[in-house]
């Protein structure tokens, strides 16, 4: 059986996203949210990564192109946009974008600290900040877990002193999960963010199950694996029954599988093109599998 958009409306409450940025609304249902627990804040269920997509340099071309796919991406009730310092120019190129769409308020800032230097964090933090051109950041992660012990105490202190909103960790690839673990066990985090797609479900084990326990939003990052899982499934046949979660695209499919994991919050893709961003936010806005579909879909792709 398959969750009908009804009764995921009521256990998520709909975002009214469109409806905050006004100029830039067009016809379009919201994307389903999932609250952030330690808040209670309603996100959507998809963001937009920026890690090479978005390292296009001072290309004047490519900037704007990058500033369209962010005005879909906001005109479709999207949110949550992650960088990191690590991203090359991906800073610089969100905060053109935003300067050009006057910077929306319904932008959810995620960002990163990067730096095995503990004093190095703040001016690093400063830098950031200034790239993106907000007043502050809705969420910092300590990327990678590097020097997290020292970042942490940073992040929680500026949360305190209202600078920053929620304090979350990144890992990615399976790298350092039992660590991962430990500090989920011991800190009170807001977020935390580690890769989960179809291919890469280690998450499940441990780690989804600790977050949903401790209250903590997880972050899906490499929902498509980099892309490797759309080239994998690309000109096979979606089954039939996709069409009963509104799966058009293997992207899609692949999508609601991670975003359908009831310990995960949101997943954030990446991307250069605004169909695709679009393909991705549409995903959020149709009905999501239950554990039963969830399951048939897990066995399909083995068969494809
Ligand atoms: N440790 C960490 O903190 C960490 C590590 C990894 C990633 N991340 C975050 O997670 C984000 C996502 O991960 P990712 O960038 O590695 O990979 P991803 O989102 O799994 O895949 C990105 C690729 O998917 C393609 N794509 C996106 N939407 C598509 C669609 N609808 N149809 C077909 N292809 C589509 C894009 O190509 P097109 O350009 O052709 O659309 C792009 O090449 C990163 O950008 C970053 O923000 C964080």
């Amino acid at each position: 059986m398959v969750l009908t958009r009804r009764e995921m409306l009521g256990t998520m409450a709909a975002a009214c996203t469109a409806a905050l940025m006004p100029g830039l609304g067009r016809a379009q249902t919201a994307p389903l949210t999932k609250p952030i627990p330690s808040s209670g804040e309603d996100i959507p269920i998809v963001g937009l990564g920026s890690w090479i997509t978005f390292n296009v340099g001072d290309d004047d071309v490519a900037r704007d192109a990058r500033t369209e796919i962010m005005r879909a991406f906001f005109e479709d009730g999207g949110r949550m946009i992650d960088s990191s310092p690590m991203y090359g120019s991906a800073q610089p190129v969100i905060g053109h974008a935003l300067e050009k769409l006057g910077y929306p308020n319904q932008l959810f800032s995620a960002d990163k600290v990067w730096t095995s230097e503990p004093g190095d964090g703040p001016a690093q933090i400063e830098e950031s900040r200034a790239h993106w051109g907000v007043d502050n950041f809705d969420l910092l992660q300590v990327h990678n877990l590097l020097a997290w012990q020292e970042h942490l105490d940073m992040l929680f202190a500026m949360k305190d002193a209202g600078k920053l909103r929620y304090v979350g960790i990144t890992t990615s690839h399976g790298r350092r999960h039992p660590e991962f673990e430990q500090i989920m066990q011991k800190h009170d985090l807001d977020f935390v963010q580690a890769t989960y797609n179809m291919a890469d479900r280690d998450v499940e084990e441990r780690i989804l199950p600790l977050a949903k326990e401790k209250g903590i939003a997880v972050i899906a990052n490499r929902p498509f694996r980099r892309k490797e899982l759309i080239y994998r499934f690309e000109g096979k046949d979606l089954p039939a029954w996709a069409s009963e979660i509104d799966a058009d695209s293997w992207a899609q499919f692949l999508l609601k599988f991670v975003i359908s994991h009831p310990a995960i919050t949101c997943a954030i893709p990446a991307t250069t093109r605004v169909d695709h961003v679009r393909e991705n936010l549409a995903s959020a806005s149709g009905p999501l599998p239950d554990a039963r579909l969830r399951k048939r879909m897990a066995d399909y792709i083995e068969t494809v």
